[in-house]
């Protein structure tokens, strides 16, 4: 399907078929640029994205910048105590009017030519622009997106309209909230970047288990494969296993009872075991590249070494970042153009690709 027509690659994937029938997305969804621009827009633009953790907009003044479906923002918490998100672009001339990731401050100085702007948007300042007609300060604030907060996540809307977080998330805090995440506390970030396109990464990680026994020899050896569950959600998938003892490092840092691995559309996963959590945020940096980036908590009181986690979960990490970009060459050969779904495991993969289909040709 190489070259062929945009519609031609759209409507190769039908998202009525039963899973039982279902094929994966078509391969030119994973290699084609224009899928991507239209996921920039369509999925990414639209819906809701985390853009990062509430603890880093405690307090008044605090702030942090993050860029999502390629529009630079800024999420910050105001004087007033109410957490604000705004396009990150001087109404100037277009500057990024905060240019740090982080930091406090009482309002934004466009670096370029000194405009301010409090931390509520409005244009406070606008030197030498005395005798400019026609110009309302008021209608020239920071153009404002949509900010919401679950658990210790800030979510960005980049449209106005559309629905709340809260009906976006649907039943997943119900189902969250016994886990007590609010108990456990930020530790430290890790980025990958690979040369796959983001679904890949996603579609590994929604593969119930599948590839578990035969990818993560060592993860393998505390999941009970046998008993492992999938569970959809309207817009997230739940995979969680049973957890076996082992004596080796994987053993001593993931332990309980119940391994829960959380995935929201289109692009979050949450990872739960006992007294340790880390998120994945999956960021499609090009058609073939991709930037994962993990935040890793813990529970001060659980026993588990955080050293110890991170590394374990560095080594499953490498373990997926191989075969995500052997599959990325594969999904470019001639040889291929779909792939058939396993019933038992690859249920999650399966709402993934409809919603995705939905959301591409809405
Ligand atoms: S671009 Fe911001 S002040 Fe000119
Ligand atoms: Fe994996």
């Amino acid at each position: 399907m190489k070259n062929a027509e945009l519609s031609t690659i759209l409507s190769a994937y039908d998202d009525t078929v039963p899973l039982e029938l279902a094929s994966t997305l078509p391969a030119a969804w994973y290699t084609d640029p224009r899928i991507l621009e239209l996921e920039r827009e369509r999925i990414f633009g639209r819906g809701w994205q985390v853009a990062g953790r509430s603890g880093q907009v405690e307090k008044p003044g605090q702030y942090f910048t993050v860029e999502i479906a390629g529009e630079p923002l800024v999420i910050v918490r105001g004087s007033d105590g109410v957490l604000r998100g705004f396009f990150n672009v001087c109404r100037h001339h277009a500057a990024a009017v905060a240019t740090s990731a982080e930091g406090n401050t009482q309002l934004f100085r466009c670096p370029y030519h000194g405009w301010t702007y409090g931390l509520d948007g409005s244009l406070k300042g606008t030197p030498d622009f005395t005798g400019v007609c026609n110009f309302d300060r008021r209608s020239n604030g920071l153009v404002p997106v949509r900010v919401a907060v679950w658990e210790q996540f800030v979510f960005v809307s980049l449209s106005q309209a559309g629905s709340s977080l809260k009906s976006y998330l649907g039943d997943l805090p119900t189902r969250i909230e016994p886990l007590n995440l609010s108990a456990l506390r930020f530790h430290s970030r890790r980025e990958y970047t690979l040369a796959c396109n983001w679904k890949v990464y996603v579609d590994n990680y929604l593969d119930g288990g599948y590839h578990v026994p035969y990818l993560h020899k060592g993860l393998n050896s505390v999941l009970d494969y046998a008993h492992y569950t999938i569970e959809n959600g309207e817009r997230y998938c739940l995979q969680s296993s049973p957890i076996a003892s082992a004596q080796d490092e994987f053993g001593a840092t993931r332990t309980g009872d119940r391994a829960y691995y959380y995935w929201l559309f289109p692009n979050f996963m949450i990872n739960i075991y006992e007294g340790v959590m880390d998120t994945n945020l999956v960021l499609p940096l090009g058609i073939d590249r991709t930037r994962v980036i993990f935040d890793f908590y813990f529970n001060s009181s659980a026993s588990v070494s955080s050293e110890e986690s991170i590394a374990v979960s560095d080594v499953v990490q490498q373990e997926d970042v191989a075969v995500c970009e052997a599959v990325q060459r594969g999904l470019s050969s001639r040889a291929y153009g779909a792939g058939r779904l396993s019933v038992r495991r690859e249920a999650g993969e399966h709402l993934f690709h409809r919603l995705l289909a939905q959301g591409i040709r809405d």
